[in-house]
């Protein structure tokens, strides 16, 4: 992306949420004959760009799916390490977060995490509650599954104390009790490390974003990688439902 016409039709239309399954970490590490987890710490490192990229390209929502509530299956040992490298993050990473005036939020649910890590995660996002540049959301111990079942739930338990009727129930206030109330549905979803599945990420969010597969493993995502997925997101007609025609109509209108 060196030319300034085409950073110029990414700038136009840039999403304003993105998602990421991030993966590959395994194979990138098993590639250079190392072991497994040491794919993970360069994934943070991956991390680190790609959030400074968002922040200079004024991207409203990032979302990073870190750890999904299936990833508990993985051997002790690999698990183990992945939730240290997730508090040594936290706390090596804030103060640069903050910095950068990023707003970060953890999504999941972390009743199941050690008392020390829900502790660390309170005090981040206490530290950049009123940071505006960027909403960082690390999805951890995150399934889309989870996330309706929750809200579902919650839904339920309104009715049951009589706060609610079933009849006043729709799509506007069911997404209200999911994780991310309040903030716009991904735009562009993205998934690096050749697979071409969801894995049970943002079921409910997603109906609606741009799919975009990178074959690169997560440790080699860069800044470079992300502007191709926003120069192919920029590229697309996004139709909800509607006709090609009525869209490049309404465009024709507004310009
Ligand atoms: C993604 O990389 C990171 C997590 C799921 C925690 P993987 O660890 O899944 O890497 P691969 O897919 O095995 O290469
Ligand atoms: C999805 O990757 C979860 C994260 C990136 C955190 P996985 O590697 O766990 O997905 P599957 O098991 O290949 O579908
Ligand atoms: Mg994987």
């Amino acid at each position: 992306m060196g030319n300034q016409a085409s950073t110029d039709s990414i700038n136009e239309r840039l999403p304003r949420h993105v998602a990421i399954i991030m993966d590959g970490n395994g194979r990138w590490a098993r590639k250079r004959g190392m072991p497994r987890h040491a794919g993970h710490p360069a994934g943070v490192e991956a991390v680190r760009r790609v959030i400074q990229h968002c922040v200079a390209r004024k991207i409203e929502v990032l979302t990073l799916f870190a750890f999904s509530s299936e990833n508990w299956r993985r051997p002790k040992q690999e698990v183990g390490l992945i939730m240290d490298l997730f508090i040594r993050s936290l706390r090596k990473e804030a103060k640069r977060l903050h910095h950068n005036g990023v707003c970060l939020k953890v999504i999941g649910e972390r009743a199941a995490f050690s008392e020390k890590l829900q502790q660390r995660i309170h005090e981040v996002e206490q530290l950049t509650a009123d940071n505006t540049a960027l909403v960082l959301q690390v999805a951890a111990n995150y399934g889309g599954r989870w996330d309706i079942l929750q809200a579902a739930k919650s839904l339920a338990v309104a009715v049951e104390k009589g706060e609610l009727s079933t009849h006043e129930i729709d799509e506007a206030l069911l997404a209200n009790r999911l994780s991310f109330a309040g903030l716009p549905d991904p735009d562009l979803f993205i998934r690096t490390g050749g697979e071409h599945r969801l894995s049970n990420f943002l079921l409910w969010q997603a109906a609606y974003a741009e799919l975009y597969f990178s074959d690169l493993l997560w440790p080699d995502f860069d800044a470079a990688a992300l502007d191709l997925a926003f120069a192919d997101y920029a590229s697309r007609q996004r139709r909800f439902g509607r006709t090609g025609e009525q869209i490049s109509g309404e465009e024709a209108e507004a310009s």
